[in-house]
């Protein structure tokens, strides 16, 4: 098999998973090639778990990997920022349901969304739930976090919607640090 027919290969299963996994949203094609670039080739074949190299992810910076035909974003989130994140009153979050969070929990708390306890690792589905763009990160937007210029969503430090038309945070999936420097999602 050639290295083109391989390649067409992965790319359908990627299709064949995106549309089977529940609430699926279409992206923008064109965004797809700028996160590819990112992708850990290693964990390009391996559809419904990843994991993760995060040792290059420096305090204050985002890794976006490609899992399940969607955008992954992996902060490691500064001080400020978890202080800004769980400085927040809860009245003042938009989205109070629990169906993103995958966690028993069901307040909105930005606990219930960071990998680790300290809140230094934040792992989001990067789609906005507005219409499905890709938000823009590294503290965009009025909220310091993340913002979809699409039609003008912001995201606060923790994923959390705060302005704008988008209903709902950005999904954490399940996801786990499996040794120091690993996290597996899925
Ligand atoms: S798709 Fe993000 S604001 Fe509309």
């Amino acid at each position: 098999m050639s290295h083109a027919e391989d390649h067409d290969g992965t790319r359908r299963d990627f299709l064949y998973y995106a549309t089977a996994g529940a609430g699926a949203v279409a992206t923008g094609a064109a965004v797809w090639p700028l996160v590819d670039q990112m992708n850990p080739s290693a964990d390009v074949k391996a559809l419904s778990s990843i994991r993760v190299d995060v040792s290059g992810v420096d305090v204050g910076t985002q890794l976006t990997v490609k899992w399940l035909g969607k955008p992954v974003f992996i902060r490691r989130r500064t001080q400020d920022e978890i202080d800004a994140a769980r400085a927040v009153e809860m009245s003042d979050l938009i989205d109070t349901t629990s169906e993103n969070l995958n966690k028993p929990d069901t307040d909105a708390a930005d606990q219930n969304r960071s990998l680790d306890e300290s809140g230094e690792w934040l792992v989001m589905i990067g789609v906005c739930t507005h219409l499905g763009c890709v938000p823009i990160g590294d503290g965009a937007g009025d909220f310091g976090g993340w913002f979809c210029p699409c039609h003008g969503s912001h995201y606060d430090t923790s994923g959390r919607i705060r302005k704008g038309p988008a209903p709902e945070n950005l999904p954490v999936p399940l996801a786990e640090f499996v040794d120091d420097t690993t996290i597996k999602l899925g």
